[in-house]
């Protein structure tokens, strides 16, 4: 397939190929998308072929209005419209109860859809001369690191899709917040840069978090207290193509575990790469994360060595949840 290269320039063309039910990767202020027409089961399947995307995950919807999410769910409490009043646009995706018209493909058979007005002008303009509600996955080849530069969605889907639309870095670096409203307690089924403390100071109460999150040994994995609720956080996810390995502690012993390591690894003939961000600055680690990886594939690094993120609960946290997939859960404490 004969991939159009765009700018914002040409947005109008690009709403038209969604229109026409085809594939755009646009950008967005978390990571870029790949979208299509999230009411058109067509096009939405072609998303799934373009990314060698499992077809039971589901897709995020994205609205170009606040009030366009009445659309896709038939109710909206309290506690959503505040949540929209303060984080929308912006990186935090609602789990509401779905709408029929909502297809199946779309939300991957479940009864709930996941809905997020971004806050980037290119991918709410696109949104709105498209005419409908655009479902977009993050556009890269399943498994891979999200894409957070225009480079990475045209390394990975140049050839697979209509367009590409070239636009800035995103701002935010990895990908929004899934919060579930669809029942009694608001729970976070991804973290990101809007964290619990931010959704309960909103809404005046207490949020939950997926235990599935709290997995950080490969042992845990398997048992069913942490089956992920959100179908997304099950497969294999932010891949390097080097190995990985995470490193835990105080800041000092990390510093010189890596060095260790590092060192051990060049005299045997690797090339080792180091992520290792200054200490407790999260947006900045969340910003970069992405692109490192995909920055140490193309040097063709063999063994990333990686300094864990100190953070329970806040962006430190979600950036953490995106490193341990990275690394496959291989985290060592020193
Ligand atoms: O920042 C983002 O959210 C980016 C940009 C492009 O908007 N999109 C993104 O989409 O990250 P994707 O498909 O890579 O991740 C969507 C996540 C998956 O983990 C999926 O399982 C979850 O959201 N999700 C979507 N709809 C859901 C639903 N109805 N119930 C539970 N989880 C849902
Ligand atoms: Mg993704």
């Amino acid at each position: 397939m004969d991939t159009k290269i765009l700018t914002e320039k040409d947005i109008k063309l690009a709403a038209q190929i969604i229109k026409d039910g085809g594939l755009v990767a646009f950008p967005t202020e978390t990571v870029y998308g790949l979208g299509a027409d999230a009411l058109n089961e067509e096009a939405v399947g072609r998303v799934y072929e373009a990314k060698g995307r499992p077809s039971d995950n589901p897709m995020i919807v994205h609205v170009g209005r606040a009030s366009d999410i009445g659309q896709l769910t038939p109710r909206l409490s309290p506690d959503i419209v505040a949540l929209i009043e303060n984080f929308w646009p912006g990186p935090l995706t609602l789990v509401v109860k779905r709408k029929e018209n909502v297809p199946d493909r779309t939300t991957g058979g479940l009864d709930t859809v996941g809905v997020r007005m971004p806050d980037s002008k290119i991918a709410l303009d696109l949104i709105t001369w498209a005419g409908c509600p655009i479902a977009a996955p993050s556009a890269n080849i399943s498994g891979k690191p999200s894409p957070t530069k225009a480079e990475h969605v045209i390394e990975d889907l140049n050839g697979k899709v209509d367009a590409i639309i070239k636009g800035p870095d995103c701002r935010v670096g990895i990908e929004s917040t899934v919060l579930d409203v669809s029942g009694d307690t608001p729970t976070i089924l991804r973290p990101g840069v809007i964290t619990a403390e931010n959704i309960e100071a909103a809404i005046g109460k207490k949020v939950a978090v997926d235990p599935a999150l709290y997995v950080n040994r490969p042992r845990d994995v398997s048992s069913e207290e942490f089956k992920p609720k959100s179908p997304g956080m099950k497969y294999k996810h932010y891949a390097p193509k080097a190995d990985m390995t995470i490193i835990e502690g105080s800041r000092e012993k990390v510093q010189s575990e890596i060095e260790r390591l590092r060192v051990l690894n060049e005299k045997m003939g690797n090339k080792v790469g180091v992520i290792l961000f200054e200490e407790r600055a999260f947006i900045e680690a969340a910003h970069d994360f992405f692109a490192k990886l995909r920055e140490m594939d193309k040097q063709n690094v063999d063994l990333i060595l990686a300094g864990a993120l100190s953070d329970t609960d806040g962006v430190g946290f979600a950036v953490m949840n995106r490193m341990l997939k990275s690394a496959g859960y291989n985290i060592v404490r020193v």
